[in-house]
């Protein structure tokens, strides 16, 4: 399928099938969460704000068949670069279509000379984390800890510098 796809930055009619990417992103992170609640009632318009806040020169789509099916976004935060949002449509995943767009985002960043690119996955998203790394996203940076006040059940695991972390 990968001959078929079109990586093109964002046009402005665009918009409602980028909403439905971003509602999908959700619905995974809720599905690997098992929490309905993530995202809220219409997490597709997050898609609006997050337009808003980088402008359209910073969102590229996949196209197939004139149907637009994945969607990455660079964005910059405290002078870093970072890979927000990255999405594919989820009957589309696993036929090289997220590596396209990645391969995109990575040539716009050091063409725009940036000095490294993030991403910031959940801990639970395991094997999109295993497909950043064999991406060339190799080095940790920041780990956010937290402390869970509401008693929620979490798994067990990763073990990092001796610590076993729930996730
Ligand atoms: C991450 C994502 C964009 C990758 O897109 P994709 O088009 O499936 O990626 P590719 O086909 O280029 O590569 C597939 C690789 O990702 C892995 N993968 C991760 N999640 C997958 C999924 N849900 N379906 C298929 N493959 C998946 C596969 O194991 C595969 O690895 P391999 O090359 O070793 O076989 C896509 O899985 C997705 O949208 N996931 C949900 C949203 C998300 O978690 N985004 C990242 C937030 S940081």
């Amino acid at each position: 399928m990968s001959e078929s796809i079109i990586i093109r930055r964002y046009q402005d009619n665009d918009l409602v099938a980028c909403r439905d990417l971003w509602r999908e992103l959700t619905e995974w992170h809720r599905e690997i969460y098992e929490d309905s609640t993530i995202g809220g009632d219409q997490p597709e318009l997050y898609f609006d704000k997050h337009l808003a806040t980088v402008g359209t020169n910073c969102l590229w789509v996949a196209e197939h068949q004139s149907q637009v099916i994945g969607l990455v976004g660079l964005e910059t935060r405290d002078e870093e670069l970072f890979i927000e949002p990255l999405v594919v449509a989820s009957d589309h995943r696993g036929k090289g279509v997220g590596s396209q767009l990645l391969e995109k985002a990575k040539l716009e960043a050091k063409q725009q000379g940036a000095k490294s690119l993030s991403v910031r996955p959940v801990t639970r998203n395991q094997r999109v984390i295993q497909f950043l790394f064999k991406q060339g996203f190799q080095t940790l940076g920041h780990i956010q800890l937290f402390i869970d006040f509401t008693q929620s059940e979490w798994k067990t695991g990763p073990k990092l510098y001796g610590c076993n972390f729930k996730f």
